[in-house]
């Protein structure tokens, strides 16, 4: 049996306004009806699968257990982090609390994945591989050189192979040569191991992550459904993602192909690009009148927005705040985000 584990502590600061702090991306529908975070779940429906671990910040609780309830989930164990430190000290807390012999599958809250079967093909392929002590990667086909993914290159791009090369965000230079090479996945996000296989690596690669995660957990306050890390120990724990502290470094590394119409929801450009567009090639929501526009993304929110005579423009309307950015430049969304933090 596979145990889900459900990464859910991200900011999706790049969707500001929709996204904000306390109501993050992965908990809201900004593609289907539901949010990211059951859509996740409902990839699942079918799997012989123990209950899942939800890992996100404390102040999400209410929202993470609401979702598991509406999901039929309620068993769910959701460990809450004071302060997040990145992906690999998440999983390892996950790994922790699910138990060394678990066989994790460790998926992103905030991915869409159109072709559910094909996932589930590979889970299985994955399964295997994992039961063996490898850590699996799930490889995409890369469709461009973003420099926001991890790269793969491994013996085959048709088979489970084992990872040659794991290369997290390259530079623009080095990701154009590798998506030229034709020898390259894109990391999904996703993996698969057995708990313990991933804890030895961490151990590995990055003692001090998992000494602190094992002291954190070794102290951990439990509440109903929700597991509460030991708030110090966590806290001064070191920051790092999976792919830096443990897939660039291990040996023990396996990509599964996936086929199955995978993207990260990142930024508004990429919701623009999976969403169904008008014969001007906009994606409208919401009271839009568009004239002479073209490529265009536009929430109108609550309001009626009229566009003329824009290309390539994203417009976001929420309650108390209006984007207007050029769809070239929405990974810089971010900085406003920040400058909003700094200003309290
Ligand atoms: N609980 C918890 N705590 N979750 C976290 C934390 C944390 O501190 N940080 C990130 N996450 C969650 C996010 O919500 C997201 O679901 C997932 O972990 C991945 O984090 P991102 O911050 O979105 O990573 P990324 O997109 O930069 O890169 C990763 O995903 C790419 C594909 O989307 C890497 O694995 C890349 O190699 C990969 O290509
Ligand atoms: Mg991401």
């Amino acid at each position: 049996r596979v145990t889900p584990v459900i990464m859910a502590g991200g900011t999706g600061s790049r969707l500001w306004p929709a996204s904000r702090q306390l109501m993050p991306k992965q908990f809201l529908s900004l593609l289907g009806e539901q949010s990211m975070l059951a859509e996740t779940l409902s990839r699942l429906e079918g799997m012989d699968c123990s209950d899942p671990v939800i890992i996100c910040n404390e102040e999400h609780r209410f929202l993470a257990a609401e979702t598991m309830r509406k999901c039929g989930q309620g068993n769910a164990r959701i460990i809450l982090e004071p302060v997040g430190r990145n992906t690999a000290p998440a999983i390892a807390l996950a790994a922790l609390a699910a138990g060394e012999d678990s066989l994790l599958l460790v998926l992103a809250a905030d991915h869409v994945i159109k072709d559910h079967d094909v996932f589930q093909c590979a889970v299985t392929a994955a399964a295997e591989s994992a039961k063996a002590n490898s850590l699996v990667a799930f490889g995409v086909v890369p469709r461009s050189a973003h420099t926001g993914y991890g790269y793969i290159k491994a013996e085959s791009i048709h088979k489970p192979s084992t990872i040659e090369r794991f290369v997290e965000k390259p530079d623009a230079e080095t990701a154009a040569s590798y998506l030229a090479s034709g020898e390259y996945f894109w990391n999904s996000g996703m993996f698969m191991f057995r708990a313990q296989a991933y804890l030895e690596e961490l151990g590995r690669y990055r003692p001090e992550i998992l000494e602190s995660c094992r002291m954190a957990m070794a102290d951990a306050s439990k509440e109903m459904c929700f597991i509460r890390p030991e708030a110090d120990t966590f806290s001064a724990c070191a920051e790092d993602s999976i792919d830096y502290a443990v897939m660039e470094n291990t040996d023990k590394a396996v990509v599964v192909p996936m086929d199955a119409q995978w993207s990260d929801v990142g930024c508004w450009a990429s919701i623009w690009e999976i969403s169904e567009k008008d014969d001007r090639g906009n994606v409208v929501r919401g009271d839009v009148i568009g004239w002479n526009s073209r490529n265009c993304y536009v929430d109108a929110g609550e309001r009626l927005v009229a566009t003329v005579g824009l290309e390539n423009i994203v417009i976001v309307q929420s309650k108390d705040a209006l984007l207007v950015a050029h769809r070239d430049s929405v990974q810089d969304i971010k900085k406003v985000v920040t400058h909003l933090q700094d200003k309290g």
